[in-house]
């Protein structure tokens, strides 16, 4: 199975990624996640990368493409994978298509802007797995420790209420245009089209997400 998960920052699709890996058996693959790696090893990419994602912007599409193709190339995506943070601009849905790479679900999150500012300044996130938490709505089961490894959780750099308006108003601009991209796409029968009621709790999102998947 693939699937896109569509949604802007904070609406929850990196929440409900790992409720969909355990579930289903399949990879995610998170670009963001991919990034922050890099600039963790400190590579020339994240280097790169984490000036663009500190201002809010998008990298560019060439090398976002790029990490992606060689990802899903691997084999654990044989089976299918899940695209979370991908694709969020029009030429990187287009370069799926040029590669012949069939998507079954497209899943969108609604949820409205100012419910997002508020779930980001309480966002917690576990660097090594990309596990995501939130002080209220998520809380790991030790305050400020990872559930699974008992590690430290962090603050995002790009978490601070400035950026995150500033993310969302890419979100809109370039991102945005792929709810009519996939609509017309389902259409023409080449996907499945799903929007998810993303304000409801992580529970019911993920019930939600179970039954329209089977
Ligand atoms: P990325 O890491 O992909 O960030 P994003 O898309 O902005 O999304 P987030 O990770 O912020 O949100 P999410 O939807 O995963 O929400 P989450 O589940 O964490 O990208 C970061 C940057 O990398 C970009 O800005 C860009 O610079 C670059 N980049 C990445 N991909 C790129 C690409 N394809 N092209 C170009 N550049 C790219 O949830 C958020 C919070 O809400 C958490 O605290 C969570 O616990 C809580 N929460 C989740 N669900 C619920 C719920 N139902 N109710 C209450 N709280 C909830
Ligand atoms: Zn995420």
């Amino acid at each position: 199975m693939r699937i896109i998960l569509l949604g802007a920052p904070g609406a929850g699709k990196g929440t409900q990624a790992q409720f969909l890996m355990d579930k289903y058996g399949i990879p995610q693959i998170s670009t963001g996640d991919m990034l922050r790696a890099a600039i963790k090893e400190g590579t020339p990419l994240g280097l790169e990368a984490k000036k663009v994602m500190d201002a809010g912007q998008l990298v560019s599409d060439e090398i976002i493409i790029g990490l992606v193709k060689e990802r899903i190339a691997k084999e654990d995506c044989a089976k299918g994978f899940l695209l979370d943070g991908f694709p969020r601009t029009i030429p990187q849905a287009d370069a799926m298509k040029e590669n012949g790479i069939s998507i079954d679900h497209v899943i969108e999150f609604d949820v409205a802007d100012e419910i997002i500012v508020e779930r980001m300044g309480g966002r917690r996130v576990h660097p090594g797995s990309g596990r995501v938490y939130h002080v209220v709505y998520n809380p790991p089961k030790v305050e400020g420790k990872d559930d699974v490894t008992g590690e430290d959780l962090i603050i995002r750099d790009d978490d601070v209420e400035e950026t995150v308006r500033k993310r969302l108003g890419i979100y809109h601009d370039q991102t945005k245009p792929l709810v009519s991209y996939y609509q017309a796409e389902a259409d023409a029968g080449n996907t499945q089209y799903h929007k998810l009621d993303g304000t409801q709790a992580v529970d019911a999102v993920s019930q939600q997400l179970a039954q329209l998947l089977g």
